[in-house]
């Protein structure tokens, strides 16, 4: 099946998004990164299109996010622009691109801007990148925020285990969310805390808050498109549904095909010049 561009489609912005949390319209968001994948995402009708640095563990391989760079964030980002009518897409800094310097954090956020076309960036942390959001957000970019289970600090935790168990890290969670909001984030994922926290944070703010692991009252919700597929097989965590068991289909093709070429099957009378 063949997906058709719309060429004049009602395009979503982050004031979409705002309208939708204050209507308690669920928004939908999902990973992607690269053009045919974003294309049919974009076709489904998907609200939010990540391009997550997630593409490090499922394009890339790598056990974290932390090795990415901005370049091929950027080249994953300019692919999945290039296949989206509709969707707004939000693109992650990666490691090692914001933290600790923010005129360096502006700098990474206007290459993203400028060399994808992208609608706005993602990036993880509370207090400790608020100047980096800060002056991002001066440049006229649209900063999303990320806390809880924060995969670019997983050095610093040593798992991926649930976050904010505690009441202690619970009210640090919700002060920082507190935070990424007066900052003038648009809106912010919450990953991997405890499902009473997460609405806790979802009612105490005004931005749309988008959970992955995060129980069912946020404003919307995210998941990495490889997982949701059954593309990556050995990732099973307790929020992920799996839509499909495309890692089963395409072991299945292509085996197929192997078999059809050695059987000389493949190609027949119809499928040559
Ligand atoms: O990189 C990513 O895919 C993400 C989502 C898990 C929210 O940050």
């Amino acid at each position: 099946m063949s997906v058709a561009k719309d060429n004049n489609p009602k395009r979503v912005t982050v004031h979409t998004l705002e309208n939708m949390a204050l209507k308690n319209e669920k928004i939908s968001m999902i990973t992607a990164y690269d053009y045919s994948m974003a294309k049919l995402v974009d076709a489904a009708g998907i609200d939010v299109i990540l391009v997550g640095d997630s593409a490090a563990n499922v394009m890339a391989g790598y056990e974290t996010t932390l090795p990415i760079t901005l370049d091929e964030m950027i080249y994953h980002a300019a692919s999945v622009v290039r296949g989206v009518s509709r969707a707004l897409v939000v693109v992650d800094m990666p490691f090692g691109s914001y933290q600790g310097n923010s005129k360096m954090a502006l700098q990474s956020a206007i290459r993203i801007m400028k060399e994808t076309s992208a609608n706005a960036i993602k990036l993880e942390g509370g207090q400790e990148v608020i100047e980096s959001i800060s002056r991002i957000l001066s440049a006229g970019i649209p900063v999303m925020g990320h806390l809880g289970l924060t995969p670019q600090s997983i050095n610093k935790f040593g798992t991926y285990a649930v976050r904010a168990t505690t009441n202690d890290e619970a009210e640090r969670v919700l002060a920082d969310a507190k935070a990424l909001e007066e900052a003038g984030c648009f809106a912010l994922v919450l990953e991997k805390i405890p499902a009473e926290l997460a609405k806790r944070i979802a009612d105490e703010l005004t931005i749309p808050v988008i959970g992955i692991g995060a129980g069912g009252h946020t404003d919307g919700q995210v998941l990495v498109l490889h997982d949701m597929l059954g593309i990556t097989q050995d990732f099973s965590p307790r929020y992920l549904r799996r839509y499909l068991s495309l890692g089963d289909e395409i072991l299945s093709a292509v085996r197929q095909y192997s078999a059809d070429v050695k059987s000389g099957d493949f190609p027949n009378e119809r499928e040559q010049y």
